[in-house]
């Protein structure tokens, strides 16, 4: 993919606890797509979507928790706020008039079909409600707002998750919407990127590591811990001599998708030629789990116990993705309204 000089976009939702799961298929390809780009003289916009997240969380202690976690967590995992451009949504008030602007052109029916809100539904009509029961127009009108994050910064590429594509479409759909109603190209049409060969890593049960299913290894968390979830994925009861297929073994899977080469290769020769108890692997992987994370974890809680520093970097943040969003607006204006 080419690069240079490029914008590489990306929003992250303030979800609370995370989890290696998160760090290895969200956080981390982000952060180095971004440290690529910028190498190449291109631009890393990232943003905590506070906005968003207002849908899912109305107590404001929480919500403003999960807010500094969100910054705290990307600083921790190596993004470089001097490099990239690093702030809040809510900070950018040309989001909201870019958000008024996009709904004029955008068909009902894409947000209809828009996941989040066919999935409130289809709960609601499952339960026997009415299909659009505690439905509020936030929920309906979240890929716009979406929308508007993406093109009020001439974003290329947008790293996303597989569950944000269909979002990255629907913005390309309203961008190309209002190109071919001006016939001239007033809003740049993004990609969305995802990582093709990311397996999902599993949790401690075998299933999609996940908060909802309480099988996650945490992402912040002391040794202790980190060794109890480690301890806890699930094994099967093969002779510890029998050779065994790496592939068919959960522990084999969970190192693989974040340990060190070295150690993924010694757990799976040791698998291949027996002899290695789960215990040992297990006893190996939680030690190394805990050495990589030990100093994210230690910068999170640096950053989390100076948070003023980070809200001042967020506020310089800000400024420079204003710079961006400026000109974008302006002349989305010009044109619709002939100035
Ligand atoms: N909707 C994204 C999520 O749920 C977060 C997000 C908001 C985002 N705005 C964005 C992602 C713009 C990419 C681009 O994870």
């Amino acid at each position: 993919m080419e690069l240079s000089g490029k914008c590489v976009l990306t929003g992250v939702k303030p979800t609370g606890t995370l989890h290696i799961g998160n760090y290895v298929g969200a956080i981390k390809p982000a952060i180095e797509m971004g440290n690529r780009v910028i190498e190449n003289g291109g631009k890393l916009v990232m943003f905590v979507a506070d906005y968003h997240a207002i849908n899912f969380m109305k107590d404001p202690e929480r919500l403003s928790q999960i807010i500094k976690e969100a910054a705290c967590t990307y600083l921790a995992c190596g993004l470089n706020p001097e490099k990239a451009i690093f702030f809040r949504q809510s900070d950018i008030p040309e989001v909201f008039e870019m958000t008024s602007l996009l709904t004029n052109f955008t068909p009902k029916g894409f947000m209809n079909k828009a996941h989040a809100y066919k999935a409130a539904v289809d709960k609601n009509v499952a339960k026997g409600e009415p299909n659009d029961a505690g439905i509020n127009m936030g929920l309906y009108n979240y890929p716009i707002l979406m929308a508007a994050d993406i093109l009020t910064y001439d974003s290329d590429y947008v790293p996303v998750g597989k569950d944000q594509v269909q979002h990255v479409e629907i913005t390309a759909d309203i961008a190309g919407a209002i190109n071919a109603c001006y016939k001239k190209e007033v809003l740049k049409l993004p990609k969305a990127i995802t990582q093709e060969n990311a397996a999902v890593l599993p949790g401690t049960d075998g299933r999609k590591m996940s908060k909802s299913y309480n099988n996650v290894i945490p992402l912040f968390a002391d040794a202790n811990e980190i060794k109890k979830a480690v301890m806890s994925i699930k094994t099967d009861c093969q002779d510890i001599n029998a050779p065994k297929n790496p592939e068919d073994i959960l522990l084999y899977q969970i190192a693989r998708g974040f340990c060190a080469s070295e150690l993924v290769q010694e757990i799976e020769e040791g698998l291949k030629k027996g002899g290695m108890g789960y215990g040992t692997i297990k006893k190996m992987m939680a030690e190394a789990i805990a050495n990589e994370l030990a100093p994210i974890h230690e910068r999170y809680m640096d950053h989390m116990a100076h948070y003023k520093d980070v809200e001042e970097m967020l506020q310089l943040g800000a400024q420079k993705a204003r710079t961006l969003a400026k000109p974008v607006l302006e002349n989305l204006k010009a044109t619709i309204f002939n100035k």
